[in-house]
């Protein structure tokens, strides 16, 4: 949600800065611009995505070797040129860029406008310049004083960065809950709202926590205080993270690419974890809390978007294996509504970047009120990774496409094995259905890449449905959690109306949606739901619905009552999530694709929703 960028150091800054709001561009693509000091500080922005802010810079001075850049997802005001960042202070000498909102920008623009002010802006971050400026000059300090007690004043979340033109040799840094990397080059120094435009040039990063402002100066290095003005020592971490990950790869969209990754991704978040020779499920990063995990009364998984829909299935993984009580709860939900925490509960949040600025919220309410709380996080050293006790990641590499797609598989493998341990562990699952369940998790892999072959299927059907308006999702007990993620997919990347149901509930309403323009797709699996699955399919071929169903290879169940048949391969019905969801991805995909859509930037969204 926003993307910053920065660069000091001896080569000229523009492309750097450009290429890594292209690597932040899933961040927010309402409008982007760059801050550079060429003789002063001089601003370019512009509405729209990077590429226009490319066409804007066309035959500027690009040899300056420092600079600033943003690329926008708006929050205050409209995407237009006005609101775009960077923003100037009122004499011009500052410029900033901000991840995240000031709540109490209104109160301060109030303060600041009666004694004559004038916003050229509607941002909430041009009002948080101004006031830096204004310290400046009222209370006689320099820049970093004046940052450090303007942050002491403002409520809400922020990553900034500042430029200034009377100390061209220097960049300011803060952030408090929104992401901040620095990158520890030699003689050169990077900071991004995440490291993948820093990988390129250095591995070394400084991960700036809550609160803190850097000082980076092309001379003198990297100084780190709080907004307190206690002074901290970076500590510099090694990222393996290798620049391939973050290329399309052939591929013509990085989502198109994250959904053939699949095989590879649910294998690496199995890596180490499950030893089949052995039979050993072992999750380093909850291992000294598995007692805890054998007395819980109670685990509370929060979670948003997709990875709630991973928790849902987390929620009949856990309870099947572990006979612990589990609920699901939106982390917005959660956070607002004075929920009852016990020191018995484990709350386990589900993010893939880490820094959702709702399910971070929940992890610090639960922590405040004595739960376990550990996280399922995808990005390395992300906010919500710090923030919780223990966890594991999900080590499925760099998720660039919005919609989310191998971070859910591996959120769901991660549940998996969670889920085994602990059942293990407890005791509540036999050494005979352990052996057969990890036996067979070892099999998914090879089941999702089968379950790719499915594509050209896909493909005509995305053809033959790219006009409809309206789709209905249908699945039954883990599968139902399949069926809302399908609808998001579609829902995100088309814009189609499209809603996931329980199969069966499909009776108390959306039944009376149903007609010959309704494409139903139902997952129908192999098991003790599966008669009465088909008798939903009957109710909706009953009122001339359109049947689309997923089953498993060689079944014919749904001969002469499926429109169309998707086989995918047969499963464990625990395991089932991590084949059924692959067709459903790529049909939104797909269907994308036809309608001319963005895949990778669907129109209002972001990938990291770091503001609440
Ligand atoms: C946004 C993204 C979704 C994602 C959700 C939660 O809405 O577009 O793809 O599922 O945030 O993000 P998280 O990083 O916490 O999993």
């Amino acid at each position: 949600m926003c993307g910053i960028v920065g660069y000091i150091g001896y080569r000229p800054a523009y492309p750097i800065l450009i290429k890594g709001l292209k690597r932040l561009e899933y961040r927010g693509y309402d409008s982007a611009g760059i801050a550079l000091i060429q003789d002063e500080v001089k601003l370019y922005k512009t509405k729209g995505k990077v590429k226009n802010l490319e066409e804007l810079c066309k035959g500027i001075d690009q040899t300056s070797t420092v600079g600033i850049a943003h690329t926008r997802w708006a929050t205050h005001g409209e995407p237009n040129d006005r609101n775009a960042h960077p923003h100037y202070s009122p004499s011009g000498k500052l410029a900033i860029i901000h991840n995240g909102i000031i709540e109490n920008y209104a109160t301060i623009k109030q303060e600041l406008t009666s004694r004559g002010y004038e916003f050229q802006s509607d941002t909430d971050t041009e009002v948080l310049i101004y006031l830096i400026e204004d310290i400046m000059v009222n209370e006689k300090v320099d820049l970093v004083k004046a940052v450090q007690m303007a942050l002491r004043t403002v409520i809400g979340a922020y990553a900034i960065a500042i430029v200034s033109n009377d100390d061209p040799d220097t960049i300011i840094a803060a952030r408090k809950s929104s992401p901040l990397v620095i990158g520890m080059g030699i003689n050169e120094y990077f900071i991004a709202s995440d490291a993948t435009p820093i990988i390129e040039y250095t591995k070394d990063v400084v991960y700036l926590n809550d609160e803190e402002i850097a000082v980076i100066n092309r001379n003198t290095g990297l100084r780190i205080t709080t907004i307190s003005n206690v002074e901290t020592t970076p500590y510099i971490q090694h990222l393996e993270l290798s620049l391939s990950a973050l290329e399309k790869g052939g591929f013509d969209h990085f989502m198109l690419k994250e959904i053939f990754e699949q095989p590879r991704s649910i294998g690496d978040s199995m890596r180490g974890r499950l030893n089949l020779k052995e039979g050993i499920v072992n999750l380093g990063g909850i291992r000294d809390m598995k007692d805890k995990f054998i007395h819980a009364k109670r685990i509370i998984i929060v979670a948003c978007g997709t990875s709630w829909h991973a928790g849902l299935v987390g929620e009949y993984m856990l309870e099947e294996l572990t006979r612990i009580p589990v609920e699901v709860e939106y982390a917005s939900e959660f956070r607002y509504r004075n929920p009852i925490i016990d020191k018995d509960d484990i709350v386990i949040a589900i993010s893939q970047s880490g820094e959702t600025a709702d399910t971070l919220a929940a992890v610090n309410l639960a922590r405040q009120g004595g739960a376990t709380v550990i996280g399922i996080c995808n990005v390395i050293g992300s906010s919500i990774a710090r923030a919780t006790q223990g966890g594991s990641y999900t080590h499925a590499g760099p998720e660039i496409g919005v919609a989310s797609t191998k971070a859910f598989t591996a959120q769901v493998t991660l549940l998996t094995l969670m889920a085994l341990m602990i059942g293990k562990g407890k005791g509540t699952i036999s050494n005979t259905r352990f052996d057969q369940l990890i036996k067979e998790l070892g099999t998914i892999p090879e089941k999702v890449k089968v379950s790719l072959e499915t594509d050209k299927t896909v493909i005509k059907i995305a053809e033959h449905f790219q006009s409809h308006r309206n789709f209905l999702y249908l699945g039954r007990g883990i599968n139902f959690p399949v069926a809302l993620e399908g609808a998001l997919k579609l829902k995100e990347i088309s814009y189609i109306h499209a809603e996931g149901y329980p199969a069966a509930e499909m009776k108390h309403g959306p039944i009376a949606l149903i007609d010959e323009h309704m494409p139903v797709i139902f997952l129908v699996n192999n098991n003790e739901l599966k008669e009465k699955i088909i008798s939903n399919i009957q109710e909706v071929k009953a009122r001339k619905g359109i049947i689309i169903a997923l089953v498993n290879e060689g079944d014919n169940c749904v001969d002469g009552l499926a429109d169309y048949t998707i086989p995918i391969p047969e499963t464990d019905e625990l395991l089932s999530p991590l084949v059924s969801i692959i067709p459903l991805q790529l049909l939104a995909y797909h269907i994308a694709v036809m309608r001319g859509c963005n895949v990778d930037q669907p129109r209002n969204l972001a990938k990291s929703v770091t503001v609440e």
